[in-house]
C-alpha cells in the first residue's frame, strides 16, 4: 500500500496545507487541514505534525497562511514577520523549524520592494514547495548513502519515527532501511516503542508494515537485552538538531541506546539532513530540550497510570555525545568520524 503524503499544500497561493494528523494513528489514517497560523501551531505542537523536518516544511507552509490575510505588501511582510515569531515558540529542540522559518524570512526580505501582494504570496509559496521539494530529495540521497554502512546487517534497530511520517517522504533513518530493503537486503528491524508518546509502537511499526519490511515491537527498556542476545548489529536513528561537535539531540531514549550499543561494540549511525546541523551551537550543552507536559506520562492517551500529583520529569529529548556515534548519515555524504573538523569539511565545501 503507498502511504499518502505526510503533508502537502493544495491548490494555488490561496489554497491550504493537508497533513495527516499522526495523533490518531495508527488506529485511523485521517488527513486534516490548516487554513490559518493557530491550526498550525496547534498541529506541530500537539505532535499531529512532527519529526524535525516535517515540522520545518509545516512552519514554512504555515507562512503562506499568514500572508492569505494580508491586503498589501506592507502588511504581508508585517503578518509574515509575526507568524514567523509565533511559530518558532510551538516547539524549541528542533532547528529544522528555525532553519525553514528563517529561510522563508530571508527569501521574503529579498523579493523587490515593487512586488505585489499576490506577488508575494505565490512567491512565498514557492519557497515553501522549493523546502519540500529539497527535503525529499536530501531524504532520497541519505537513504543511498547510508544503505552500505547495513550491508551485512541483518537486524537493525531504530528508535522513535525517523521515516516518512516526520519528513516530506521516505525519512531520514528509515531512508537507510528503506533503501537497503529495495536493492534485495533482507533486514528485521527492531523498533522501540518510544515512551511516552509511543512514536516507535504507533508510527514506525505502522510505515514499517506499509513497506512489507519485517519488524519487531519492543518497549524501551529491552533494547539492551535485544542487543546482548545478538539479534541486531546495528541501530539508526534520526535527529532534531546536530551541534557543531556531532553531539546529537534526538527522541528522549536515543542516549540510552547509544551507551547499550556502545557497550555492545555495535555500531550507531545518526541518519539527518544538513538542515538538522546547528553549527551555531558549540556542543550538545546548548542544545534547548523541549520539556512536555506531565500528563503526558500520568495519564498516557487518556487512562491515568499514576497517582495523582506525583511529580514528573518529562523532557522530550536527549543529547547523545559525538564520541558514540559511528557516523552521521547526511544527504552529502557520510561523516566518519564524527569530529567538529569532519562536519565542517562536510557542510561547508
Ligand atoms: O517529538 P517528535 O516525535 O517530533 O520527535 C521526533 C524525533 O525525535 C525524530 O527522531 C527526529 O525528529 C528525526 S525525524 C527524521
Amino acid at each position: 500500500m503507498s502511504i499518502p503524503a505526510t503533508l502537502y499544500w493544495s491548490g494555488e497561493a490561496d489554497g491550504h496545507l493537508r497533513l495527516i494528523d499522526q495523533t490518531l494513528l495508527p488506529n485511523a489514517l485521517v488527513e486534516m487541514e490548516c487554513h490559518d497560523v493557530p491550526t498550525v501551531f496547534e498541529a506541530i505542537r500537539s505532535l499531529r505534525v512532527r519529526g524535525a523536518p516535517a515540522i520545518g516544511i509545516a512552519a514554512a507552509y504555515g507562512l503562506c497562511l499568514a500572508a492569505q490575510q494580508a491586503t498589501d505588501a506592507s502588511s504581508l511582510r508585517t503578518a509574515v514577520a509575526a507568524a514567523a515569531e509565533h511559530l518558532a515558540t510551538s516547539r524549541p529542540t528542533a532547528v529544522n523549524l528555525f532553519w525553514a522559518l528563517e529561510r522563508m524570512r530571508a527569501w521574503l526580505d529579498e523579493q523587490p520592494a515593487d512586488l505585489t501582494v499576490d506577488d508575494l504570496r505565490s512567491a512565498l509559496l514557492t519557497e515553501a514547495q522549493t523546502i519540500h521539494d529539497e527535503d525529499r530529495r536530501m531524504c532520497r540521497a541519505i537513504g543511498r548513502r547510508g544503505a552500505p554502512l547495513l550491508a551485512h546487517v541483518q537486524g537493525v534497530l531504530t528508535h522513535c519515527n525517523a521515516g516518512g511520517l516526520a519528513t516530506s517522504e521516505y525519512g531520514t533513518a528509515l531512508a537507510v532501511i528503506y533503501t537497503a530493503h529495495e536493492s534485495g537486503q533482507s533486514l528485521h528491524v527492531y523498533v522501540d516503542e518510544t515512551r511516552p508518546l509511543l512514536q516507535g509502537a504507533r508510527l514506525t511499526a505502522w510505515e514499517l508494515q506499509q513497506h512489507g519490511i519485517h519488524a519487531t515491537l519492543i518497549c524501551d527498556s529491552m533494547a539492551a537485552h535485544v542487543m546482548q542476545a545478538g539479534r541486531v548489529q546495528a541501530v539508526v536513528v534520526g535527529a532534531d538538531r546536530i551541534a557543531a561537535n556531532g553531539d546529537v539531540a534526538n527522541k528522549i531514549g536515543t542516549y540510552g541506546v547509544a551507551l547499550a550499543a556502545a557497550a555492545h561494540g555495535i555500531p550507531f549511525y545518526v541518519a539527518a539532513p544538513s538542515s538538522t546541523f546547528d553549527l551555531a551551537l558549540a556542543s550538545g550543552q546548548d542544545i534547548p530540550i523541549e520539556q512536555r507536559a506531565a500528563e503526558e506520562i500520568t495519564e498516557p492517551f487518556g487512562t491515568r497510570i499514576a497517582p495523582t500529583k506525583i511529580n514528573v520529569y518529562n523532557p522530550a529529548f536527549d543529547v547523545t555525545p559525538a564520541e558514540y556515534i559511528a557516523a552521521i548519515i547526511c544527504e552529502q555524504g557520510v561523516i566518519q568520524p564524527v569530529t567538529a573538523a569532519s562536519i565542517r569539511a562536510l557542510l561547508t565545501h
